[in-house]
């Protein structure tokens, strides 16, 4: 199986364990974790504000000062812009936010579309995101959708912030899911959806384990 495994795609929206599961499925399989989602984040953090206002030339050439660079597999890879590894300071709602907002135009798409097929061109890898089955690696061999309802995503974000000894607010942080999940699906380019031939994993009455286990059961042989 290893031999023609190249690259395993892993979408689904905001909150639903893609990162957790995604790591996991990396470090099994010992191929790198390319999360998608943190390279929005940098051009959301970094000129997420502005964006809305550029023109495209202008969005190119901010675009155009950030190099991404992945090493490492499974739990220890490394995603770096500009040979920094990027690190928690992307890790907000509000970048969250800013993020959802650049991801919406369709230079940025484009751009981020090419580095990480670049990036795939030398490194098996789990991508995560929203539109790696469908739009970046359509052709990938193994493409896994994950999803759960709102209201879960929620409560298990809560959990984690409250373990954490961070502030939170349940119906806020649902709020939040649920205004970023309708950016992510009904923007017109590359929206969240599962890929056809995607296999699509309800988890709202899963753990990790029990997610983790239906997606390993596809690369049994
Ligand atoms: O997975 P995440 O929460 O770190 O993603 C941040 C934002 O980036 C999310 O709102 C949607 C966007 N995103 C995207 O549009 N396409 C991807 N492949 C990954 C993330």
């Amino acid at each position: 199986m290893q031999n023609n495994l190249r690259v395993v795609t892993l979408d689904g929206p905001a909150g639903v364990g893609k990162t957790t599961l995604a790591k996991r499925v990396a470090q099994e399989l010992s191929i790198a974790y390319l999360d998608t989602g943190a390279m929005f984040r940098i051009f959301g953090w970094k000129f997420g504000e502005a964006a809305p206002t550029m023109t495209e030339e202008e969005l190119e050439a901010h675009i155009a000062q950030y190099t991404f660079s992945l090493s490492g597999f499974g739990f220890d890879s490394v995603l770096s812009v500009n040979g920094t590894p990027v690190g928690d300071e992307i890790r907000t709602e509000e970048v969250a936010a800013l993020a959802s907002s650049v991801a919406k135009l369709p230079v940025v798409r484009t751009a981020l579309k090419r580095v990480q097929r670049e990036i795939s061109t030398n490194t098996s890898l789990v991508a995560e995101g929203r539109d790696m089955g469908t739009v970046v690696f359509p052709s990938a061999k193994y493409k896994f959708f994950l999803d759960a309802t709102a209201e879960e995503r929620g409560a298990r974000r809560f959990k984690q912030l409250q373990e954490l000894g961070q502030p939170a607010d349940l119906e806020l942080i649902i709020s939040q899911i649920k205004e970023r999940d309708k950016q992510d699906r009904t923007r017109t380019i590359a929206p969240l959806i599962p890929a056809e031939d995607a296999h699509i994993i309800d988890t709202t009455e899963l753990d990790i384990d029990g997610v983790f286990t239906a997606i390993m059961q596809f690369f049994a042989d």
